[in-house]
């Protein structure tokens, strides 16, 4: 984006040559390896994942589709487990949650974050042991806790006073104990490539150090005799690519819990440090992997700990969107092609899809950066800077900004976004009235509809009609 619009960048003119970072493909028809699932490849211009065409798979369950690719996930998910060894690995289900992932979450020994009732309920459908379920959220009920408490959930983080009071209320009544962590606010919010570490924390979630909440709320927690009070939590943010957000984080929470060990005689045995670790969407961005931060950030801790004198805790971290991102992608069907002109006289050429913000609200919520690429054929026509919209009654429905495509893309072609595993699905909307699109696993060949496509009567459903 080289020019800003008051009606946001999607009108900014000047925009024609892409962002600095696009180049044009060496060659349009080939996978860049880094953006797509482990087993993803092209064969005679078809995407191939799971071992199954994508073009022959979509004609049999349509398009737009998510597909999952399961043995990416069950490696992403391993590739934590490991490089975190010496810790608990909570996947956060926030990013994609449904019960079969839920099942290889257990089976590939991690545990699960919930933030929701919702959350919780695919969890416990999924038979996930509640014992290793971590429940979030800055507004828990008496009700939703209730149902934590009883069903055994292994953690709750406490994100208010008024939270504790509840817990306070409800380990009374039910003669049960309830085992917490304190969300504490380090002050550092952190982006994809940068972190601010600011002394003011103007946001909902958490117990702000600075400001003496988070040890008035260890304290509360401390004296309430129904409830267990494992450690401190932090999270900084999410998409990050360097261990320097963290390391700031860690070193500020592990200074409370000096204090707290100081002032409350009290050693808590855990610490974790959230999720946040960030994927690749496009060509500019270069993750680091789960090992190199395994490793950092147990050597920041250690250093931290040695340096306070305190023992250094159990730690845990709660990766969403390194697992499930990369391991999925959304298959589209182009509807039409249409070349506009822009001042000056470019063209820029507007592929519309027959999905959009409903099935991927990223881009235009957070401006986030998609690449695609055409799945079912070879095209030797030259790339063209292309627009992939969506079919969505509104000017910002945009699905990939910028994208060199063949110039010769047509209604029927199919495309193919990378990346789409992460907080699409699971932040898909029925705006238009659009059936949210099914999640179809593949492995070894085989596909399995995890989540089957929305049917008009899933829609009308909650439709009451007119009562009077
Ligand atoms: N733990 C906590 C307490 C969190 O709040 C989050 C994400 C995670 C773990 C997982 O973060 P991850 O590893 O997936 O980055 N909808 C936004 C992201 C919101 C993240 C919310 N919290 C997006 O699409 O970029």
């Amino acid at each position: 984006m080289s020019t800003t619009h008051e009606a946001g960048w999607a009108h900014a003119s000047g925009a024609l040559r892409g962002p600095a970072w696009l180049r044009q493909p060496v060659d349009p028809n080939a996978l860049v390896p880094q953006l797509w699932s482990m087993t993803a490849h092209k064969a005679g211009g078809e995407l191939h994942v799971g071992g199954l065409s994508v073009p022959e798979l979509v004609a049999n369950v349509n398009t737009p589709a998510y597909v999952l690719d399961e043995a990416d996930f069950r490696a992403r998910a391993r590739a934590f487990r490991d490089a975190f060894a010496a810790y608990d690995v909570f996947y956060a289900g926030k990013a994609f949650l449904c019960t079969a992932v839920a099942q290889w979450v257990h089976e590939e020994g991690l545990s699960l974050d919930v933030c929701s009732d919702g959350e919780l309920t695919v969890a416990l459908r999924a038979g996930f042991d509640p014992a290793r379920i971590g429940y979030h959220g800055n507004n828990k009920s008496l009700v939703e806790l209730r149902r934590a408490v009883a069903a055994g959930v292994g953690r709750i983080v406490v994100d208010s006073f008024d939270e504790i009071s509840r817990l306070e209320t409800i380990t009374a009544e039910a003669g049960m104990t309830a085992r917490v962590m304190v969300r504490v606010t380090a002050g550092v919010e952190a982006h994809t490539h940068e972190y601010i570490a600011t002394a003011h924390e103007d946001q909902k979630f958490g117990f702000s150090i600075t400001s003496g909440d988070a040890l008035e709320a260890v304290r509360r927690v401390e004296a309430a005799p129904g409830i267990e009070l494992l450690g401190l939590h932090s999270h900084i943010g999410s998409q990050i690519f360097d261990s320097s957000g963290f390391e700031v984080a860690a070193r500020r929470v592990l200074a409370l819990q000096a204090r707290i060990s100081d002032e409350l005689g009290v050693t808590l045995p855990e610490l974790d440090l959230g999720g946040g670790f960030g994927i690749a969407y496009t060509t500019q961005d270069d993750p680091s992997d789960p090992a190199q931060l395994a490793t950092e950030m147990t050597k920041i801790v250690e250093h931290e700990c040695r340096a306070l004198g305190i023992p250094e805790p159990r730690l845990s971290v709660e990766p969403g969107r390194a697992i499930v991102g990369p391991a999925m992608c959304t298959v589209y069907t182009i509807g039409t092609v249409k070349a506009v002109q822009l001042d000056g006289g470019a063209v820029r050429s507007y592929v519309s899809v027959d999905g959009g913000m409903s099935d991927n609200i990223r881009t235009a919520l957070y401006d986030a950066d998609y690449s695609c690429t055409l799945v079912n054929r070879v095209s030797d026509a030259p790339p063209v800077l292309s627009r992939v919209v969506g079919k969505h009654c509104e000017a910002g429905d945009v699905v990939v900004k910028d994208e060199f495509l063949p110039g010769d893309l047509a209604p029927g072609d199919l495309l193919a976004v990378p990346g789409t595993g992460a907080y699409c699905r699971s932040m898909a909307s029925n705006y238009n009235h659009a059936l949210r699109p099914p999640v179809v696993a593949v492995r070894d060949g085989v596909a399995r509809v995890v989540v089957r496509r929305e049917t008009e009567d899933d829609l009308l459903a909650t439709d009451m009609g007119d009562a009077s």
